[in-house]
């Protein structure tokens, strides 16, 4: 498995002038560890920013994260990896990765309970999808990009399903994925930091899919269009992208939802918290996003996701029972960072609202749902 970490992080460790070549770094990190230490994707492209490290043999992600932040800087002006990437602020009781707060990035929490709320999300997702991870039919993948692998799953169930395939996942926070030697075996898996909000690493037609799921809330609302242009500069010819985006905005079709609801409150709360900064209205324009582009082939749906057991058709109620769970940890989760610092809601009013948009989420009557909007395109060949 390999980690990957900014370059500017990884001239840190190196005492030698600036710019660094990949492989003079990776030779710095074997020399001060003792362990083979492989570059890869250390294009001149690549090595301006990110460069990924296949260090072995290790025993387990834990091990190797640790391993990489405890060697400290030779400049004592700056940072290590720990205090760039790794260091962490509680805010009521959940923990935030202090460089995404501090740029913007992202206003979720990476502790546990949020990887695992992701877990748990991914098997609803998978439940909505018939268990199909890659979605275009004639797409069989020999490298993807997963976009913001947040715990992991859905790269780690690609990387399994497709053992000829290399499968890489970006994030800015390196903190969910879980120390689980299942990962760790996975030769065909590897996880890398960087900010996708800028521009990408890797090299041009480097990926037969590109995948972004639940990206709304991290790429920066001015950022989609070129965020695209991006992925499709990534993809090989005849490459697929999909993406797939909640859209926080709760409905119901049956008249019942009003504008004093707490969910409704919740929701409109939300998007004015990062109005300006992102775009958490991003899934209802994808489709137009990828026409843009010139992307070809390109087919987006909305699926309603119920917030609870609901409907009436089995599948759907079966998916809104799972659902109901996660919706519970979602509308805190989502919502605690935006709305206590940067709305300023005290947070005995915030958990008013979350407790009454809960009992809301779980009210059949209401048959609340989230819209889900899913969109492929493929690059022309
Ligand atoms: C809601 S989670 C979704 C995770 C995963 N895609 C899934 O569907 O389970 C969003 C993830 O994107 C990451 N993220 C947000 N903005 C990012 C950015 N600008 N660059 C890289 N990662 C980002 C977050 O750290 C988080 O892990």
């Amino acid at each position: 498995m390999v980690l990957g970490f900014p370059a500017n992080c990884l001239r840190a460790l190196c005492p030698c002038p600036l710019p660094i070549s990949a492989h003079a770094l990776g030779a710095k990190l074997m020399e001060q560890t003792g362990r083979p230490v492989v570059p890869i994707e250390a294009t001149s492209k690549s090595a301006e920013r990110t460069i990924a490290f296949h260090v072995s043999p290790l025993r387990s992600l834990a091990e190797r994260l640790t391993f990489l932040s405890s060697i400290r800087s030779p400049d004592s002006q700056t940072e290590n990896l720990d205090e760039t990437y790794r260091h962490t602020i509680t805010v009521h009781g959940r923990e935030y990765q202090k460089y995404s707060i501090d740029n913007e990035i992202s206003f979720q929490p990476v502790d546990r309970d949020e990887a695992n709320r992701l877990e748990l999300q991914n098997k609803v997702f998978n439940k909505v999808f018939d268990n199909r991870l890659i979605f275009p039919r004639n797409c069989e993948p020999q490298r993807v990009l997963d976009c913001g692998h947040g715990a992991g799953s859905w790269a780690f169930q690609v990387a399994e399903n497709f053992p000829e395939c290399k499968v890489i996942g970006v994030d800015i926070s390196p903190h969910m994925i879980p120390d689980d030697d299942d990962y760790d075996v996975m030769e065909n898996l590897e996880f890398q930091v960087d900010d996708l909000n800028r521009p990408f690493t890797f090299p041009p037609e480097d990926f037969d899919l590109v995948n972004s799921r639940m990206m709304a809330a991290g790429i920066d609302g001015s950022r989609w269009t070129s965020y695209i242009q991006d992925i499709k500069r990534v993809l090989k010819p005849g490459g697929w992208v999909q993406l797939v985006e909640i859209y926080f905005n709760v409905q119901s079709d049956n008249g019942s939802l009003t504008e004093k609801h707490a969910l409704r409150q919740w929701s409109t709360k939300l998007m004015s918290s990062v109005e300006g900064v992102k775009d958490l209205r991003v899934g209802t324009r994808l489709r137009d996003l990828l026409l843009a582009a010139g992307l070809k082939e390109v087919e987006s749906t909305m699926i309603p996701l119920p917030l609870c057991e609901w409907a009436s058709e089995p599948r759907m109620r079966d998916i809104g029972k799972d659902n109901r769970k996660i919706t519970r940890r979602l509308l805190t989760a989502v919502a605690l960072y935006p709305l206590t610092q940067r709305l300023h809601m005290p947070h005995d009013e915030f958990q008013q609202l979350i407790d009454q948009a809960q009992k809301e989420a779980e009210s059949p009557s209401l048959k609340t749902y989230f819209p889900l909007y899913v969109a492929i395109g493929r690059k022309p060949s």
